[in-house]
């Protein structure tokens, strides 16, 4: 019987070949100028599920981007994996910071992937993170492996808040039941320290617009007579957080589970160099609430920060002006527990509550989503963690993630299924920023560690 292991030494460059073309394709979800772009590359999807091994593979449309579903049912009796990743990919800008075109994906090797790393928008989040599924599902049906039924359910709209994913899940019960979802879109400790994510933040997202005078003045005539909507909008930021960095808002944190001692301990023992941390990012010292250690900061405690902020002259030279409005985008991600829609509404109280006089303030939600965590002691999560042993030689670590995938909350919800989180990416592989690539190495164990989940899951169901 072929293993994966010289499945893939066969067959990986056609194993990279076909992820290039994949990422050659623009998918932008968040930009209406990409639209066949995104809908095209779900029609490479498609092919790809079929030409791997699904009996059926559907477009099936939605009141946005299309969601590709594909199966393959041997045998009713065994558990079923329902496959869960997105083929579209965040904006590329700033375009002047990538070393290579986003969309011409070159492989060039790096301090940290000697072997090469696939630099392109989505090499890792998520295109060649969830290639490695179709690849694995290749394999084990090509080589008469597939231990279990497998169903794929793949989306565009991840980048943008998942909105028709809701839509899609609530109305596809049936066709969705699961026993177990696996999903690659987070990431790993390092190379050779494997760790599955065990816990997602939760996100809410709002922008807010505050109006001064109705025009934009003469910054002298005017000047300390009237209140300047970018002074008052940047002093009420700064309100938000306190000299402990603990965030102001009434209620923020009513809802968080506090981990126990214990628990706080347990996470303490995963690697972690500070110093090497400081170094990957150019700065001097690390922030943040106090009592809390760096990795407690971005996984179990919740944050508010402003992602974007403009008014006024921004052009070349300078021009004297009090502008008539200003603007902020903020996001929160939030602990399992805390619910986004209540944050988001305590966010608009009190937001709107410290606005001072002589101006009006609007604050608008975009999208978000509660946190998720996973338990060590599922029948999915054992799978999982004898698969990265048979293939890395190590028990991996569970580690509970900052950032968001919205749905997985929404799954556990609607198809009452655990989602099990086996990310192969690194946080140096610069997802969402210029320059983001994804190891070679890295796809390649992805490959040949999913088959393992699929056979362990299977004989643990049984
Ligand atoms: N794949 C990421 C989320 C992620 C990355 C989780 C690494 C854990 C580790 C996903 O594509 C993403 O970017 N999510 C967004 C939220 C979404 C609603 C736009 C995020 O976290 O900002
Ligand atoms: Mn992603
Ligand atoms: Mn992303």
């Amino acid at each position: 019987m072929q293993t994966i292991q010289s499945y893939i030494q066969k067959h990986k460059q056609r194993f990279l070949d076909e992820l290039v073309d994949l990422l050659k394709i623009p998918s932008i979800s968040a930009d209406s100028a990409y639209k066949n772009d995104v809908i095209k590359t779900a029609d490479v999807i498609k092919e790809s599920l079929e030409k791997a091994g699904c009996d059926t593979v559907e477009i099936c449309e939605t009141p946005g981007y299309p969601i590709v579903y594909g199966e393959k049912i041997i045998d009713s009796n065994l558990p079923t994996v329902l496959v869960y990743g997105h083929y579209d990919v965040q904006p590329p800008d700033p375009l002047d910071l990538w070393t290579s075109p986003p969309f011409e994906p070159v492989i060039k090797a790096t301090d940290i992937h000697p072997e090469g790393a696939i630099f392109a928008r989505g090499s890792c989040d998520d295109k060649g993170q969830m290639y490695m599924h179709v690849k694995a599902l290749e394999y084990m049906t090509k080589t008469h492996q597939l231990p279990c039924n497998v169903k794929f359910m793949i989306e565009g709209e991840e980048e943008v808040g998942s909105k028709s994913l809701g839509w899609f899940v609530e109305r596809n019960q049936d066709k969705l039941a699961n026993d177990v979802i696996l999903i690659s879109d987070t990431g790993m400790i390092a190379n050779d320290i494997p760790s599955i994510t065990t816990g997602l933040r939760g996100l809410s997202y709002v922008e807010v617009e505050v109006t001064g005078p109705n025009r934009d003045l003469h910054s002298g005539l005017y000047g300390g007579a009237v209140a300047n909507p970018i002074n008052v909008l940047t002093k009420m930021i700064a309100s938000l957080h306190d000299e402990n960095n603990h965030i102001t808002i009434p209620g923020f944190y009513d809802t968080v589970e506090t981990l126990s001692a214990e628990e706080r301990a347990e996470m303490a023992k995963a690697p972690f160099s500070l110093e090497n941390y400081k170094k990957a990012l150019d700065i001097d010292a690390v922030y943040g609430e106090e009592g809390y250690s760096t990795n407690e900061r971005n996984s179990i405690r919740p944050t508010l920060d402003v992602n974007g902020i403009w008014g006024g002259y921004t052009g070349e030279g300078a021009k004297t002006v009090i502008a008539s409005k200003a603007y902020a985008k903020i996001s929160m991600r939030l602990v399992p527990n805390q619910d986004w829609e209540t944050i988001t509404q305590l966010f608009k109280t009190h937001f709107e509550s410290i606005a001072p006089k002589g101006v009006k303030v609007k604050v608008a939600p975009h999208h978000g989503g509660q946190g998720y965590v996973t338990p060590t002691n599922s029948l999915g999560y054992k799978a999982a963690s004898k698969a990265y042993e048979q293939t890395f030689g190590k028990t991996p670590i569970p580690q509970r993630s900052g950032g968001s995938i919205p749905i997985v909350a929404l799954f556990e919800k609607e198809l009452k299924s655990k989602t099990i989180l086996m990310g192969f990416g690194l946080n140096s592989d610069a997802i969402h920023s210029p320059n983001e690539h994804f190891g070679v190495w890295n796809y390649l164990k992805g490959i040949e560690t999913i088959p393992w989940f699929y056979k362990y899951f299977t004989e643990l169901s049984q």
